[in-house]
């Protein structure tokens, strides 16, 4: 059937513009895809940093009320217990006036006092406060070490600076954390304790020659809540922290801070 030029002209014209049509559809269409997937990623990465963040907080919280129940125990289980043997002793010492019961209540109130002390160092120790972080970890080596068969070791380099005292004792409860789960879970025979001043960062690294771990897989597990304080308390300074734990060679905790930021 034979058409005319026009007609051939025309079918052609149809023909490209349906095609184009087609062509822009597709476009668009894929556009729309496109912008669905990444909003999907998007909101799905929202949502898992939403899920961190409550368990943060919820880590803090929750430690917050274990502090305070470790406190209250404290408290009562040996000041409150000290302080009732004192009094039963006055009570004897008074009746009978014999020396052995003025020594038995002098040694109960002495071991009182030491406690108190103890309860209130480790709440705040004053080396913190008035010799800085340097001084309170040197302190802190050196007292676990008249209580265990680790060796426990502190190594500074660098010229030492003043921090806030808020800053300070958030990286003195990090080592705390940090040593308390080499001295737990590890079987260490030697845990390193390092701080490194290099103008304007801070490099602080525990260290112990333990088992090992792997971070990701204790986070899954959502045992204690012990990693989750560490990464709130960096967060909070603004400082980073790599965990680094093999079998062979034990674990090796490094958070580096820009102390001259804040
Ligand atoms: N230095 C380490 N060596 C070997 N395993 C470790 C070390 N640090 C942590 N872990 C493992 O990671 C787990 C999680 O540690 P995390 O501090 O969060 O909890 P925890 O110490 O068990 O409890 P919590 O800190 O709440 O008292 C530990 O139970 C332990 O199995
Ligand atoms: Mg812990």
């Amino acid at each position: 059937m034979d058409r005319s030029p026009e007609y051939q002209v025309a079918f052609l014209i149809v023909l490209g513009t349906a095609g184009m049509l087609v062509l822009v559809v597709a476009i668009v269409l894929f556009v729309i895809v496109y912008q669905k997937r990444i909003l999907q990623s998007q909101l799905e990465k929202q949502q898992l940093e939403a899920n961190f963040q409550q368990k943060m907080l919820e880590a803090a919280l929750e430690s917050q009320e274990n502090e305070r129940r470790r406190i209250a125990a404290d408290l009562h289980d040996s000041v409150g217990a000290m302080l009732a043997t004192v009094k039963l002793g006055m009570g004897n010492m008074l009746r009978s006036g014999k020396t052995e019961d003025q020594d038995f209540t002098r040694s109960v109130l002495d071991e009182t006092i030491s406690s108190v002390r103890k309860i209130s160092r480790d709440l705040m120790p004053s080396t913190l406060e008035h010799y800085g972080l340097s001084a309170a970890l040197r302190e802190f080596c050196e007292r676990l070490q008249q209580s265990s068969d680790i060796t426990f070791s502190f190594i500074e380099e660098g010229e030492a600076s003043m921090l806030a005292l808020r800053d300070s004792s958030t990286l003195y409860r990090i080592v705390q954390e940090l040593v308390s789960n080499a001295v737990k879970h590890s079987g260490a025979k030697v845990v390193t304790i390092s701080l490194t001043w290099k103008k304007p960062e801070l490099m602080l690294v525990v260290q112990d020659n333990g088992c090992g771990f792997s971070v990701e897989e204790k986070k899954k597990q959502n045992g204690g809540l012990g990693l989750y304080n560490l990464e709130n308390r960096a967060r909070v300074l603004g400082a980073t922290l790599n965990y680094n734990s093999a079998p062979a060679t034990g674990t090796r905790i490094e958070l580096r801070w820009n102390y001259e930021k804040t």
